[in-house]
């Protein structure tokens, strides 16, 4: 008989206190000026990095904590919880190397795993263009074969930590006539010539974490860079997304959770009429919905993160579509509305960036857009269950 995975073990709760304990002393005390001044905070990088924290999926025999996908969740739970911006230092580690760990050859992955692990490189994602964004196989970047190399062409959107990561998963059309069919992916690095970055969109939220384009001049690098075979990249891209749309679930939740833990801290102490407002039954009410969104959202992520797990392991990739979809819409909806709720609940005060609400509430927005919207993921669970 096998039991459901996904109750956290007595490790993920020691690991949950220990990002915890981590997340308050220091990541916590940067956020609202990582948020402020849009700036990357590489002393929270080299905070991550001193715990290993800051990648925590990579498999052991690539040098890295070989944490599993429930771990890697609660790591990026508690890292947001704190600070969003910081939590796509282990979420984009996971999404720009997971193609690597599906599909790439024992070479590339050495070469380019061992690094992320021990915190000399981060690792970014370019799917999306200007003109591809759900339209994913829509892509116009070409890899064009030459010799023992391929010339890459293009422009990537939207990509995550652009500029500071080192290595780049890309998907590039090496037969552009074959549509999805004919989508490679590639390993780019920063220092290949002909690559650049945009400047550093002006977002939101999530602004402690750079988002560029990647300008693929002319790039030439070995063939042997190429992840899997030819016209594999879409469907690898894809399967990225299954195991990591959870990431954001994750995420979505840790945002959803500082929210919830701040506005309840709040209510306590501000006293109206005479009385902590906490004593009026419309914010209890309100706080329990938010407590029961928040706590639903969790357990359809854990469930999805054991679901993860098993696929890694090679067990059949099946149901994991819709879970991820699923707990990535239902998380990321849930932090929207909690976050909104606590804004509600400060009042005024909640409005002002005097307090981290307002900064929660801009965050959470992202979680319904990025890594496919929401809108996406509903089509993504519908396909699954009609076909
Ligand atoms: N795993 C593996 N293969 C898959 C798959 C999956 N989950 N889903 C589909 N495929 C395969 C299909 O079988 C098909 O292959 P065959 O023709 O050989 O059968 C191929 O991929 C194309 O599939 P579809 O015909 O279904 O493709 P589509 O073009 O109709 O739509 C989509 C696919 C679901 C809409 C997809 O484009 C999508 O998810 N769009 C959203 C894009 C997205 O999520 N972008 C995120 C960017 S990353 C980001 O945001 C990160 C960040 O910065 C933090």
């Amino acid at each position: 008989m096998s039991f459901p995975l996904y109750a956290p073990a007595e490790e993920h709760d020691m690991l949950r206190e220990t990002v915890r304990a981590v997340a308050d002393e220091k990541i916590a005390p940067h956020a609202a000026a990582a948020d402020e001044n849009e700036e990357f905070s590489w002393e929270v990088y080299k905070a991550l990095v001193a715990a290993d924290l800051h990648a925590v999926h990579v498999p052991e025999q690539y040098g890295g904590a070989g944490a599993d996908a429930l771990a890697t969740v609660i790591v990026i739970e508690e890292v947001a919880r704190a600070c969003a911006s910081s939590s796509l230092i282990p979420a984009v580690n996971k999404l720009g190397t997971v193609p690597l760990l599906l599909s790439a050859s024992e070479e590339l992955k050495s070469r380019y795993l061992a690094p992320v692990a021990g915190g000399e490189a981060m690792f970014s994602y370019a799917l999306s263009e200007p003109e591809a964004g759900s339209d994913a196989a829509a892509m116009k970047t070409r890899a064009v074969a030459d010799g023992d190399s391929y010339v890459l062409d293009g422009t990537k959107m939207w990509i995550t930590n652009a500029g500071i990561s080192e290595y780049y998963t890309v998907m590039a059309a090496t037969d552009p006539v074959a549509g999805a069919r004919g989508i490679s992916a590639f390993v780019v690095e920063k220092s290949d010539e002909g690559v650049s970055f945009g400047p550093k969109e002006k977002k939101l939220g999530i602004k402690g974490s750079p988002t560029r384009q990647v300008i693929l001049d002319n790039v030439r690098i070995p063939a042997g860079r190429m992840i899997g075979e030819p016209g594999t990249g879409f469907k690898t891209a894809l399967a990225t997304l299954d195991h990591t749309r959870i990431t954001i679930a994750a995420q979505a939740l840790g945002i959803a959770q500082g929210a919830l833990d701040f506005a309840i801290g709040y209510v306590k102490e501000r006293r109206q009429f005479g009385r902590p407002v906490a004593d009026f039954q419309g914010l209890q009410f309100m706080i329990a919905d938010m407590a029961m969104k928040l706590e639903a959202a969790r357990q359809l992520t854990y469930h999805a993160a054991a679901k993860s797990e098993r696929a890694m392991h090679g067990e059949s990739q099946k149901d994991l579509t819709f879970l991820s979809s699923a707990a990535k819409c239902a998380a990321s909806d849930a932090a929207m509305e909690i976050t909104t709720d606590a804004v509600q609940l400060l009042g005024g005060y909640g409005y002002t960036r005097d307090f981290p609400v307002e900064r929660m509430m801009r965050d959470a927005k992202i979680t319904q857009i990025y890594e496919g919207t929401n809108q996406i993921q509903r089509m993504v669970m519908a396909r699954q269950l009609l076909k």
